[in-house]
């Protein structure tokens, strides 16, 4: 894995010599925070050795360099999903790159499904915490003592005092915001109607299926994370609704300036 990484930061900074310190994955519908970018070069995964590319028709697969709010960040537009077969060592693999460019924070946003009876189509979630249900956790197997500990600790996984700073700034703005837990289950199927409720009593707010592999990656790295979630359906058993991609691009795209805003002005507030 290291090796892999190093060739991938290696290929990397023989095009740029750009230190990001914030690195920043873009979810479903959610990829126009880009346009924010004061751009210094983008690079398509395809180029990059080891990156897997995007199979997903919304996501365009490219690292994007450049300045947000004054701050240097890299960006993923595309992110890589458990469900379109990719590996979890796949799927993470950028995170172990943004590290190594130098990142210390993380930013994570997803399109989810509200499964707490007081969300709205268009929220935007804080993650507090997270129940991991997929199949697999990408730290299984041998571990790399130089890139995190064998057993890391998910105390503070979202980091509290950024949670802190961003319901501030998003009070500061005018963007409402709730905070929850984020629950991920594998897809690419949308969840039954008995899943929705399982999620809800096991102590979800929101489902998705993306986000926790590379928070846990994260911690693992010891980069601080940020998650924000885009509620862009709801899943009420007793009230079925149905859902499609299609439903969920449409509700992210309405969403995305809120959550653009919110996270031009984190990036400008933070310290890092
Ligand atoms: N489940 C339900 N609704 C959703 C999801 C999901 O995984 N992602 C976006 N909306």
């Amino acid at each position: 894995m290291r090796v892999m990484i190093e060739e991938a930061v290696k290929s990397i900074r023989g095009k740029t010599s750009f230190e990001p310190k914030i690195g920043i994955i873009l979810g479903t519908g959610l990829g126009q925070l880009v346009k924010s970018i004061d751009e210094e070069i983008s690079i398509p995964y395809k180029e990059i050795p080891h990156f897997a590319e995007s199979t997903v028709e919304s996501h365009t697969g490219k690292l994007i360099f450049g300045k947000l709010s004054g701050k240097s960040v890299v960006a993923m537009q595309g992110r890589f999903h458990y469900y379109e077969g990719y590996s979890m060592q796949e799927v993470t693999f950028p995170v172990r790159v943004m590290k190594s460019l130098g990142c210390d924070l993380l930013i994570v946003s997803n399109a989810c499904g509200g499964v707490n009876p007081l969300f709205n189509h268009g929220d935007v979630m804080l993650i507090c915490d997270h129940i991991n249900l997929l199949p697999d956790n990408p730290l299984r197997g041998k571990n790399d003592d130089s890139l995190g500990p064998r057993f890391p600790d998910m105390y503070n996984a979202y980091d509290k005092e950024i949670i802190e700073l961003a319901e501030r700034v998003a009070l500061q703005h005018g963007i409402g915001v709730k905070k929850g837990v984020y629950v991920a289950m594998s897809g690419p199927c949308f969840e039954t109607f008995a899943e929705y409720r399982m999620v809800r009593n096991i102590g979800g707010d929101v489902v998705g299926m993306s986000t926790i592999p590379e928070v846990i990656v994260a911690r693992h790295s010891g980069m601080k994370v940020l998650g924000i979630s885009i509620v862009t359906d709801l899943c009420f058993p007793d009230k079925p609704q149905a859902v499609s991609h299609a439903i969920v691009i449409k509700a992210a795209n309405e969403a995305e300036p809120k959550l653009t805003k919110l996270v031009e002005e984190v990036v400008r507030e933070i310290e890092i």
